[in-house]
């Protein structure tokens, strides 16, 4: 039996990188999925045929996940997995970051994913049961340089997941934040040279595909995952094993 066979998702940030690569690999695992995002998803929801579905879902807007969240009951019939995913990141160091950029990351990444939770979650009680996949990053984890307001929203998902993890769970619910480090999307906008070369340091040695973090998320949504809640899951090529350069 595939792995997500019978589940119904929602994804957001759908429409391109992890959030497509997650829309394809959740749907060869048997899934149903609502694609949502500020951008256009109907390309990806197409190539999925009948198994997506696709809508225009900002998700700082409550009236948006409303919709989202509707439309997987009366399309599919019920929700049983959130993929948080959307995100967006601004690069300035910390004395050049201005507050409109710095609220501007926090209302996607943040207030974004508490929303979606808060939203789904019910649909996920009525339908028994589900798991919630929180899109963090390992600036969740630890700093990043030129990043303040995006490690700020990375670690208020890693603390939120871990809040919803121990209040929903006597739904049936599991919640865990997935941790990826460098993934070659749009968001990374790596050269040629840079893809090539910019992750030599880390234990695996370059940059993750979509598809990698993608099954990561899949994992974590399906019932393997069964005893999983509250988990920071790293999918980092070992980026934060521990101190690196010393590989002799
Ligand atoms: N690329 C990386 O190196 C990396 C590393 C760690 C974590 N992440 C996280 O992975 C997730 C996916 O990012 P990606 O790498 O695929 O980048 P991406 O930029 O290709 O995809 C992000 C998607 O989110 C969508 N989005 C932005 N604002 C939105 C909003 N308000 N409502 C709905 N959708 C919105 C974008 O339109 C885009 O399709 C993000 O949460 C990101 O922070 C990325």
């Amino acid at each position: 039996m595939k792995r997500l066979e019978g589940k119904v998702a929602l994804i957001t940030g759908a429409a391109r990188g992890q959030g497509a690569a997650a829309a394809r690999c959740f749907v060869a695992e048997g899934a149903r999925v609502v694609l949502g995002d500020v951008l256009d998803c109907a390309p990806v929801a197409r190539e999925l045929g009948d198994a997506a579905v696709a809508l225009t879902l900002d998700v700082t807007r409550e009236e948006h996940w409303l919709a989202a969240v509707a439309l997987a009951e009366s399309r599919f019939g019920a929700l049983h997995v959130l993929l948080n995913n959307a995100g967006i990141v601004r690069v300035a160091p910390l004395l050049e970051t201005s507050l409109e950029d710095y609220r501007a990351v926090v209302e996607v990444n943040q207030t974004g994913c508490f929303l979606g939770m808060r939203i789904a979650a019910p649909a996920l009680i009525r339908a028994g049961g589900g798991a919630i996949v929180n899109v963090s990053s390992t600036g969740g984890l630890e700093g990043v340089p030129h990043s303040i307001a995006y490690s700020a929203s990375k670690h208020a998902i890693t603390g939120m997941t871990k809040t919803a993890a121990i209040e929903l769970g006597r739904y049936g619910i599991r919640v865990n934040s997935l941790h990826p480090g460098g993934v070659d999307t749009a968001m990374l906008g790596l050269s040629d040279e840079q893809r090539a070369n910019a992750f030599a340091f880390l234990p695996l040695g370059r940059v993750a595909g979509v598809e990698e973090i993608a099954r990561v998320a899949a994992f974590l949504a399906s019932d393997d995952a069964s005893y999983m809640t509250g988990s920071a899951v790293l999918a980092d090529g070992g980026s934060m094993a521990g101190p690196l350069g010393w590989n002799i």
